[in-house]
């Protein structure tokens, strides 16, 4: 395991304290998605680099925020890591919403890993933004994150 998949794992979601919006991401080397996420200053977990790398399981609800990556045609736009973590049942068990990251240079395939994931696992795309996101979409997520918990009761001690 690499150092930064290392701290990557002993990251904890400091939600079950504060009730705080959590987030977690994948970001690739370009790390549009990571540059975005840390704008927003929300508690996140970003997932490892590498498929390989150990998945992280979470233990409160969360956001998932994920680019897309798809080949001509859109087929396989899940990033492989979003997919192996969501493949954990109490990790999406804890999926409340998506966010989406993306390009508009490819048109209606516009963060279609968001629209997918949001409708194979049943909950709402809560937004999109473009590379690392405006000003605008960081205050956007920053306040429509925050509404949306407190809407969901998505608090830890009312689970
Ligand atoms: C090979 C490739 C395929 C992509 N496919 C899509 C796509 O289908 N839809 C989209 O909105 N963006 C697409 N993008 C754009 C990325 O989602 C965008 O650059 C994103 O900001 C990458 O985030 P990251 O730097 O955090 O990995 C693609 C980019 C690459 C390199």
């Amino acid at each position: 395991m690499t150092n930064m998949e290392s701290q990557v794992l002993q990251a904890q979601p400091e939600n079950e304290q504060t009730g705080e919006p959590c987030i977690v991401y994948f970001s690739s080397v370009s790390e549009n998605t990571h540059k975005f996420i840390v704008k927003t200053g929300i508690d996140s977990i970003r997932l490892p680099l590498k498929t390989s790398g150990e998945t992280p399981l979470v233990h409160h609800p969360y956001v998932l925020c994920v680019p897309s990556y798809g080949r001509p045609g859109g087929a396989g736009s899940v990033p492989p890591q979003a997919v192996k973590f969501l493949n954990q049942p109490g990790n999406r068990k804890l999926l409340r919403g998506v966010i989406g990251a993306g390009n508009t240079n490819f048109g209606s395939l516009f963060c279609i890993a968001a629209d997918k994931i949001a409708a194979k696992c049943d909950v709402p795309v809560l937004y999109k933004f473009e590379l690392m996101g405006t000003t605008e979409d960081v205050e956007n997520v920053q306040e429509g994150l925050k509404a949306f918990w407190r809407s969901n009761s998505l608090y830890p001690a009312t689970l």
